[in-house]
Formats: C-alpha cells, sequence, structure tokens
C-alpha cells in the first residue's frame, strides 16, 4: 500500500520519478505527490487523484532539481484531499517526508509538537512524523553526528510505534536522503552516480537490476555515489547486493488493453515458469529447492496449517483438497488476520505454511511471526523474491511468475494452485502415492499451460457472455470440491473489479439458504466437471432453474447437461483432477474481466483496492 521513490543523482529527478509513481501506482492511487529539492527550497506539487493529474500540474513549472521523492498514497489517516498527500513538509520548511505505513501513537507526538510550535496542515500521521523529525532536526544543530538528518530521523524513529517505509530530505543537506522501514517493504537501487529507494522493484528496473532489500529496523543515508545502511541502534549493516532478474517489459503492457488481461494470457508461460526444473529425474514426483526441511522431517509432519488472505486463501483451500486427497494428512486453512488473534491451538508435528503474492501482507506476515513465535516452522509460497515473508520464513519455494501489477491477482493464483498441487504430489510421493500415479500426476501438470492455453481460446465467447450479464446486481458462484474454492474465487474477482454483488458458495450448500437469492435477476456460474458427483451438481442446477434462475454453466468435454438446462455453456479441457482448479479459473477470470471491462470500471486499480496490504 503506497508507493514510495526518492532519487538521488546526476540526471532531473522529476520525469524519473513520475515515470517509477506510474509503475507503484497499482500499491496505492487516490492520490500523488512529488517533491524535488531546487534553488535552495523544495518545490512540492500534490494531487488527489491518478499520477497522470500530478503530471499535468508538473508540466505547469518545471522541476529540474537531480533529488526528490514521490509518493502515491491510498488513505489510512485523512480523508483523500490534496493536502493529505504526500510529500509533507515540516511547519518550519525543513524537512520533507513520505510514508507508508501507520504511525500509531502520532496523537500524542502531535499533542508535544504543538507545544513546540510546530503546526499541521493535514489529517495524516505522516505530517506529525515529519515534524518530530524536524523538531529532532533542529536539536541536532550543533551535534557532532555525521549526519544531522540521519540522526534526526533515528531519533524521531526511536519514538514512532506502528510501521513504516518512509523517505526524508533536509532542505540544507542537498544530494542526501535517508529512507527506513519497520513494517512497509523498501528497496535500494544501485545505480551509476545515482541512488534510487522504492517500495518495490518495479520502479527501479528501468534503471538498474542491483538492489539491496532493506531489513525491519534498517536506515540508510544515501547520497548520488554512496549508501550506508545502520540499524537504528547505530549498528552497521553489511549490504547483500541482488540482481533483480526481471526487466521493464515484464512490468509494462505491452499491447493489452490492462495488465489484468496481460497476466491472465501470461498464464501458460507463467505456470511454465513455476514448474521449471522442479521435477525428480525419474518423473515420478517434485522437488523443491529452499524448502529447507529433510525429506525425513518432512516425512514426520502429521498437519498443516496454511494461512493467507484473499486470492491467496483460496489457493490454501485448493492446496488443502488436494494434500488430503494425494497425501492423505489433515490440513486446516485459516484465514491470516483471524489466526493471529485467536490462538488456536496448533498440533504437534504440524507444518505451518503461509502464501502470499507480495510477501508484504500484514495479516500474513503476522501469522508467520505467531506460528514462529511458537515454535513452528514456517515455509513460505511467495512471488517476491526478497519480500518479508520470504526472508522471515524458514524456507520455502518462489512462484517465479513475475511482477504481478493488475490488483486483481491471477496469474498468481493459479501458480499459487500449481506448487500446491506440486506439493500434495512431493508429499504423496513420501507417503502412499505410487510410482506410476506420480508418473500420471507430474505428466498432468507439465499438461498444465496447454490445457490453460485451450481454454483462453473461449475468451471471444466469454466476452459475448459477459455483455449479457454485465447489468446484474447479484451473482451467485457455485462448485463443489477443489471448485468449491473456485466459486469463491470467481466471486471474489467479480465483486472486486466489477462491483457486482457475489458470492462463491459450495454448490449443494446453496439450498440452505442462499437459494433464497434466486430469481431471474440472480445468475449463477456454476462448475460441473465430469466426475463421480455429476449427477448431483446436475440436481443442483435443475433447483435454481425451478426458480427461473439463469445458469452460466462451466463444463468439462465429455459432460452433456440436460438440454435447455444452462442458458449458457463455456467448455474447458477435460483433465487430471491436480489441473483441473487451475484450467476452472480462467474462464471465471475472463468472465470477471469481461464483465468489469463492458461496465466501464477502472479494472486494474478498482476502487477502495490496493496490491499488497501493508496495513491491519
Ligand atoms: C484479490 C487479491 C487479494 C490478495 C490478498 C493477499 O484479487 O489480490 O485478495 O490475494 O490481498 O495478497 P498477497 O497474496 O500479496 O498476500
Amino acid at each position: 500500500m503506497c508507493g514510495i521513490i526518492g532519487y538521488v543523482g546526476k540526471q532531473k529527478a522529476a520525469p524519473f520519478i513520475l515515470e517509477g509513481l506510474k509503475r507503484l501506482e497499482y500499491r496505492g492511487y487516490d492520490s500523488t505527490g512529488v517533491a524535488i529539492l531546487q534553488n535552495g527550497a523544495f518545490s512540492i506539487v500534490k494531487k488527489i487523484g491518478r499520477v497522470a493529474n500530478l503530471e499535468k500540474e508538473v508540466a505547469k513549472a518545471p522541476l529540474n532539481g537531480t533529488f526528490g521523492m514521490g509518493h502515491t498514497r491510498w488513505a489510512t489517516h485523512g480523508g483523500v484531499t490534496d493536502a493529505n498527500a504526500h510529500p509533507h513538509l515540516s511547519s518550519d520548511g525543513k524537512i520533507v517526508l513520505i510514508h507508508n505505513g501507520v504511525i500509531e501513537n502520532y496523537g500524542s507526538m502531535k499533542k508535544f509538537l504543538l507545544t513546540k510550535g510546530y503546526t499541521f496542515e493535514s489529517e495524516t500521521d505522516t505530517e506529525v512524523l515529519c515534524n518530530l523529525i524536524a523538531y529532532h532536526y533542529a536539536k541536532e544543530a550543533d551535534s557532532a553526528e555525521e549526519n544531522r538528518c540521519l540522526a534526526a530521523v533515528r531519533k524521531a524513529l526511536l519514538h514512532a510505534e506502528g510501521t513504516y517505509g518512509i523517505v526524508a530530505m533536509s532542505v540544507d543537506l542537498p544530494g542526501e536522503m535517508v529512507a527506513a522501514r519497520k513494517g512497509s517493504p523498501l528497496i535500494l537501487g544501485l545505480g551509476d552516480g545515482e541512488n534510487i529507494v522504492a517500495s518495490d522493484v518495479s520502479a527501479i528496473v528501468a534503471r538498474t537490476q542491483s538492489v539491496v532489500y532493506l531489513k525491519d529496523g534498517e536506515i540508510v543515508h544515501l547520497t548520488p555515489k554512496e549508501f550506508r545502511i545502520t540499524t537504528l541502534d547505530q549498528e552497521s549493516v553489511a549490504p547483500f547486493v541482488d540482481q533483480v532478474t526481471w526487466s521493464v517489459a515484464d512490468a509494462e503492457m505491452g499491447t493489452y488493453a490492462h495488465f489484468m488481461e496481460k497476466e491472465i494470457f501470461e498464464q501458460p508461460i507463467a505456470l511454465e515458469n513455476a514448474m521449471r526444473g522442479r521435477f525428480s529425474e525419474d518423473g515420478s514426483t517434485a522437488n523443491f529447492g529452499g524448502l529447507n526441511i529433510s525429506a525425513g522431517e518432512f516425512r514426520g509432519i502429521e498437519r498443516f496449517t496454511f494461512c493467507a488472505c484473499g486470492t491467496a486463501l483460496h489457493a490454501c483451500m485448493v492446496t488443502e483438497h488436494m494434500i488430503e486427497r494425494f497425501a492423505r494428512i489433515p490440513v486446516e486453512c485459516d484465514y491470516a488476520s483471524e489466526f493471529r488473534y485467536r490462538n488456536s491451538p496448533l498440533f504437534r508435528n504440524t507444518l505451518f505454511f503461509v502464501m502470499s503474492q507480495s510477501g508484504e501482507t500484514i495479516d500474513t506476515l503476522a501469522a508467520l511471526r505467531e506460528a514462529k513465535r511458537k515454535g513452528y516452522k514456517v515455509l513460505a509460497v511467495t512471488n517476491v523474491v526478497g519480500s518479508t515473508v520470504a526472508r522471515e520464513a524458514d524456507g520455502g519455494i518462489y512462484q517465479h511468475v513475475g511482477p504481478e501489477i493488475g490488483v486483481a491477482s491471477t496469474k498468481a493464483f493459479t501458480s499459487q494452485l500449481l506448487i500446491g498441487a506440486m506439493l500434495a504430489l512431493y508429499i504423496g510421493r513420501m507417503r502412499d502415492l505410487s510410482f506410476s500415479d506420480g508418473v500420471d500426476y507430474v505428466r498432468a501438470l507439465k499438461g498444465a499451460p496447454d490445457l490453460v492455453r485451450r481454454a483462453l481460446e473461449q475468451a471471444p465467447h466469454i466476452q459475448a457472455i459477459a455483455r449479457r450479464y454485465a447489468r446484474y446486481a447479484d451473482m451467485l458462484f457455485l462448485g463443489r470440491l477443489s471448485l468449491f474454492p473456485i466459486a469463491l474465487e470467481g466471486a471474489l474477482k467479480l465483486k472486486e473489479i466489477s462491483y457486482i454483488h457475489a458470492e462463491g458458495y459450495p454448490a449443494a450448500e446453496m439450498k440452505h439458504g442462499p437459494i433464497a437469492l434466486i430469481s431471474a435477476d440472480c445468475p449463477s456460474v456454476f462448475f460441473a466437471p465430469s466426475g463421480e458427483i455429476l449427477n448431483k451438481i446436475i440436481s443442483s442446477m435443475q433447483e435454481i432453474k425451478a426458480r427461473q434462475g439463469r445458469i452460466i454453466a462451466i463444463i468439462t468435454e465429455r459432460v452433456e447437461l440436460p438440454a435447455g438446462l444452462a442458458d449458457e455453456i463455456i467448455v474447458i479441457p477435460e483433465c487430471h483432477e491436480a489441473v483441473l482448479p487451475i484450467v476452472a479459473s480462467i474462464p471465471v477470470q475472463l468472465l470477471s474481466y469481461y464483465i468489469a471491462v463492458e461496465r466501464g470500471c477502472d479494472v486494474d486499480k478498482p476502487r477502495n483496492l490496493a496490491k499488497s496490504v501493508t496495513v491491519e
């Protein structure tokens, strides 16, 4: 949430910062702002709305300085106004600050600062922190400390409760910048005669592939040529310089209309990348390099707990189905946000997993920390290399699907389903899954990208259906077994990007309440794959039809529905059970996408949402 970027270098800062803000906009898009240090003063431009608005404003008065910072906001404290937008300037004009996170004790800080004569123009916690830094900066005037701004930021942060990723600059120290993090991601990009700090890699890759992932509790002092990391307690930190493996093109839309569309159609390649090099030589099981847990230890696991949020939780629920089905080990799935406070009992010999595309979701991180505090080993499935989840977990599996920019998760989701299915295979093969079943399973997983390609061929047909259903106000998504979580996911996708009220239910559970919603005005999307319970699913469809409900049926190739039962039919390829949820996800992603486009919604930036939820 909130995108932040700071630049100290030799080129004009504003164009680079605006470009970076566009790449970071998916993190929050209520308002944006930029501050450039030039001619001995800060030039600050802030605007509600998108980066495009800010660009127009900036064009009115050229910004030529080579040091500056920019911010794209997802509001927490204070409404969406120009005044509440970042950067914030201290009331003495000395310090400028951008911030991602929440300063919880800003009320008491503000009371103190008011007694010292500082004034406030916004309702934000950030402006309070900015003035607290200015207060310490003023006190540091005669300090012998090497850098006054660094010392002031450090002192202010020692009083700050809550979370932050911040970038600060002083008007007196051109070419110097201070950044720090606790609970909100920050990355340094090391360029040639320039250094960058940003909340994620997408804002940096246009300039450099060399990055340093800052850790919680670290503070960095940057100049165009140098950087020095210390802890808040002034301990020196030796940086680890990493190389980003993806390029600018990965973070660009290309010929697609939206990132979501691009990411839906990228899924065959994303799946290939997620499985590459992860099957055993004998072709009967999966291999994972970074689990940091021996096969023997894995063998001793008697129960799994999976925690995540939103779409990632749906991926966990499918993984639960696969592990229980193929490895015969009980699995529990939990909302990370509930787990952290519920103090639920965990069994001995439980292995704890979290899934998080961004690796920064605060609730998921809190669940990870809670499980570790209780002495459990925690493994993570995550997409973002160097993310906090990746660093704090005892081991894990990277998704390797490149940056996911669309706020609605698509390719990250199907790759989580793939990894979940591979985990089930890995554990199953340590137990009762035979060699030949393992070989069949591996063959099926390897075929997933092609099956997804075939499912994507339905796009024009699904787009035509979307046109007919875009004006409904309510919709149900119904599925059974491994497709129940896909029904939940379909409902989530539709509601988050098209604002249509949608609910996901196990198909047979529908008659225990939701059936009351059924009328000609509330269509249902049914998953009806071939299999033992197809007839039961058909019965549920008949119950809906008997009540004038319209039905969009997603069936596999061999299924023949009674004539007239479904109003619309989408056919996906027949496939192995382990792959079915991946393939079945495609039509609901496309349906939601095309409905949202038809309704004129801002697909990549749905209202009130932001990618990577780093506040509670
Ligand atoms: C929905 C969506 C969210 C995320 C959730 C967890 O399309 O993207 O529900 O899945 O906020 O995010 P990560 O996976 O980054 O922890």
